[in-house]
């Protein structure tokens, strides 16, 4: 992890994480943890709150001291991210994402030329504002970021704003990220890099369930549809414990483009300070070289 991040793992275990954020610590669910024990149960006594997932009342946020703020703000390698405890227990940010959001913005730096980007599952734009941040009088980033939900769009705006990149060239798209990039190829728009975090289960438009496991070919076809000419990356993550790196790196190679560039893939691995680990999800980055 890099160490200009407002952002700690403190410790794991028993199903659970304790994390740090800012100032304010919280211990919330974490799959990954069900199998480890806590290496430094002390420390779990400090925190500001705590998120339960219940099974006959509403999930929630508790807070013994009531200094759970209803909102905070953190900074990630210059890039500022609202955060706001969610009823489904998110605050806004996914911070075993930080490495690939600061190689992301390297890349797009480097490339040295004008650039559209598009940004599928995009949530609370912190890898938008990444990639957008990366533009400079010179070299102009255009970024699409689309997520199904209104709320997850509007405070990505709200992320904008607080970063001071609300003129930045992005558009802002509330839809279904599948239907939205079949209509791009319809419309025969074309994107030089490609960020998707899509969620292992979902819907369609139409209400049809899609599993990524499944789907995930027909989701490279549409990645495979939108990219131009001379494409620069396309970053792939994922949360859905039915799929290795190894997975998302073989849809890679199937590109046509695949051989003019590095494949580099593996877990999203959060390390604390006392050792504790955790792996937080996979992912899978094709770079021209
Ligand atoms: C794991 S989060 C993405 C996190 C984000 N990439 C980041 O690192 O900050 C998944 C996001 O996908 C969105 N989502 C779920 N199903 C979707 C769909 N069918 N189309 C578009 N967005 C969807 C959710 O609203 C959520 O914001």
């Amino acid at each position: 992890m890099k160490k200009n991040a407002d952002y700690e793992l403190l410790d794991c275990g028993g199903g659970r994480k304790l994390e740090k954020f800012g100032e304010i610590v919280i211990d919330r669910p974490s799959p990954a943890a069900e199998l480890v024990k806590k290496k430094d149960p002390e420390l779990w006594h400090g925190k500001n709150a705590i998120f339960f997932r219940n099974k006959n009342r509403p999930s929630a946020w508790y807070s013994a001291d009531g200094s759970l703020p209803e909102s905070w703000t953190i900074e990630i390698s210059g890039i500022k991210a609202l955060l706001r405890p969610a009823v489904n227990g998110q605050i806004g940010i996914f911070p075993e994402q930080i490495d690939n959001w600061v190689e992301l913005k390297k890349t797009i730096r480097y490339a040295r030329s004008d650039l559209k980007i598009l940004n599928v599952f995009g949530y609370t734009g912190i890898a938008t504002l990444f990639a957008s941040s990366a533009s400079n009088d010179e070299y102009k980033v255009e970024v699409t970021h689309v997520d199904a939900s209104k709320s997850a769009v509007n405070w990505a705006k709200e992320n904008a704003t607080l970063n001071g990149l609300e003129g930045n060239p992005v558009r802002w798209i509330v839809d279904d990220a599948v239907s939205f990039m079949e209509k791009e190829i319809r419309r025969e728009r074309k994107y030089d890099g490609i960020i998707l975090d899509p969620p292992a289960f979902g819907r369609t438009k139409t209400g049809k369930m899609w599993s990524l496991k499944k789907d995930l070919p027909s989701l490279f076809d549409l990645v495979s549809g939108l990219m131009s000419a001379n494409p620069l990356f396309i970053l792939i993550s994922c949360h859905d414990r039915e799929l290795t790196h190894e997975d998302l790196a073989k849809e890679l190679r199937t590109m046509k483009f695949a051989g003019n560039g590095i494949i580099k893939s593996g877990n999203l691995t959060l390390k604390a300070e006392n050792g504790a680990t955790l792996d937080s999800g996979v992912y899978a980055h094709w770079m021209k070289k």
